[in-house]
Parts: structure tokens; C-alpha cells; sequence
């Protein structure tokens, strides 16, 4: 008999007990900052040098955060599940955590790519990317993150990969940014969801749509429980 299959959507949420700061919360990243400034193709256009200290930052402190109780409780989940954890965060915490699957839908703060090849993608050891690193072909190279405007190329396996759930796990996000949140469309009614955050994005449960309105690192364990003894 096959494994049960549980896609894992996550959000910054699921980062922020590590320390690392969400994007729409009160005193966010995007309130210190214009999006299209520090992540979109317009402001590395206008200036590198800002797009290149914004994320220079957020690798400094993504270097020394470290996995939390929600984190950890997604990759206890691979004991007893096929699961897919499909995240919409650009820090390695998951895979710090130990989880095998995880697809990053907006890039990955820890690699960077060729601005003349894009699939010149290399590991960025430590924290920095300056103006003066280039790729084997001599161009500049910029972050390995899906900037606003840009294509989400892991949308078709993350579609895919969503469409064969048997269960559905929304951890940490405010299901704001399209294409992403729009994975909970590609569910059908009676696939078992779990939402898990402690501002819950959806208001309305139902037999089959299951809310914790509380934090990842408390929230998760209890859905972890939950799906050992219900479906295992
Ligand atoms: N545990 C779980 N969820 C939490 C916690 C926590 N401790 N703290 C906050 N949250 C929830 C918030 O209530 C909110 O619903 O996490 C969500 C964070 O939402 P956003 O800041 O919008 O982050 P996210 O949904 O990941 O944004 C999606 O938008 O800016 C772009 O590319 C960026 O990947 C990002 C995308």
C-alpha cells in the first residue's frame, strides 16, 4: 500500500519563531522597504547596489537562524507520509530541519545566478554577493530569488505536486501573492486541509477544512499528532 501524500504550503509564518521577519505582518519586511526597490527587475536595474545589501542582509540573519518546532515537526512528518513540502520561503530553515522534499517557489536566499545564463545557478557560501562577483561567463551575478513581475518556474511541479495531495497542510502564510496561493485551488473539497497560523487567511471552516489559529511551532506538533493517529 502507497504512502499517504501530504503537501506541505508554507509562508514566512513558519519562520518567524526562528527569528526571521514576515513580509505583511506589523513592522514587516515590506514596511521597512519599497518591494519594487528591493525585489522586483526594476529596482536591480536602477540600483544593484541596494538589491544586493537587501539581501546581504537577509542571508546574514538567515545564516544564524535556526529551524523551530514547526519546522521540525513538517520533517517528522516524513516518517509516516510521502510528503511534498511546497515553501514559499527563500531561507534554508526546512532543510536545516532535515526535510528531503522541499520546492521553493520564490528561489532560495543561499544561491545565486548568472545574469547572462539563467541556469548558470551557483551556492553563495556565506552571506555576501558584491557587485564584483560574475558568473563563469564574466556577467554579474544577482540573487536566485523570483523577483515581483518575474515567473515562478517551479509552478508547474508545485501544481502538479498539489493536484495528487491527499492531504493539504497551509502553514504561515497570508495566501496573498499569486501564483502560490493559488495551489488551494487545485485541491478538491474533500481532500482533508489544515491551516495553521494565528491569523488565520480563511475565516470559515469545514469537515474538511480544519483551522489552528495559532503559531507554527505549537500548531504544527498538534497537526502532526492529529494526522499520525487519524491517517496513519
Ligand atoms: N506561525 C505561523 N504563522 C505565522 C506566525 C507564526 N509564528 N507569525 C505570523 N504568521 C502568519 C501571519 O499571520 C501571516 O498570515 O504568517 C503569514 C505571513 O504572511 P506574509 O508576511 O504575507 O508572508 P507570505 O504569505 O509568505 O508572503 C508570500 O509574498 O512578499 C512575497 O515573495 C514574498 O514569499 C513571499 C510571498
Amino acid at each position: 500500500m502507497s504512502l499517504i501524500k501530504i503537501v506541505v504550503l508554507t509562508g514566512a509564518g513558519v519562520s518567524a519563531e526562528s527569528g526571521i521577519q514576515t513580509f505583511r505582518d506589523a513592522g514587516g519586511l515590506w514596511e521597512g522597504h519599497d518591494v519594487m526597490e528591493v525585489a522586483s527587475p526594476q529596482g536591480w536595474a536602477k540600483n544593484p547596489a541596494l538589491v544586493l545589501d537587501f539581501y546581504n542582509q537577509r542571508r546574514k540573519q538567515a545564516l544564524s537562524a535556526k529551524p523551530n518546532a514547526g519546522h521540525l515537526a513538517i520533517k517528522d512528518l516524513e516518517e509516516h507520509f510521502d510528503v511534498t513540502v511546497i515553501t514559499q520561503n527563500v531561507d534554508n530553515l526546512h532543510e536545516k530541519a532535515g526535510s528531503s522534499n522541499v520546492l521553493h517557489l520564490h528561489g532560495e536566499l543561499f544561491k545565486v545566478r548568472s545574469t547572462l545564463d539563467e541556469n548558470l545557478v551557483y551556492d553563495l557560501d556565506g552571506w555576501e554577493l558584491n557587485e564584483e562577483d560574475k558568473c563563469e561567463k564574466g556577467s554579474q551575478l544577482r540573487p536566485h530569488i523570483v523577483w515581483f513581475g518575474e515567473m515562478v518556474p517551479m509552478m508547474e511541479v508545485a501544481a502538479q505536486e498539489t493536484s495528487n495531495a491527499d492531504i493539504l497542510l497551509v502553514v504561515g502564510t497570508s495566501l496573498a501573492v499569486y501564483p502560490a496561493a493559488g495551489l488551494l485551488n487545485l485541491v478538491s473539497y474533500k481532500t482533508p486541509k489544515f491551516i495553521i497560523d494565528p491569523h488565520l487567511p480563511i475565516s470559515e471552516g469545514n469537515e474538511y477544512l480544519h483551522l489552528f489559529e495559532e503559531k507554527a511551532g505549537t500548531g504544527m506538533p498538534k497537526v502532526l499528532d492529529l494526522l499520525i493517529n487519524e491517517y496513519k
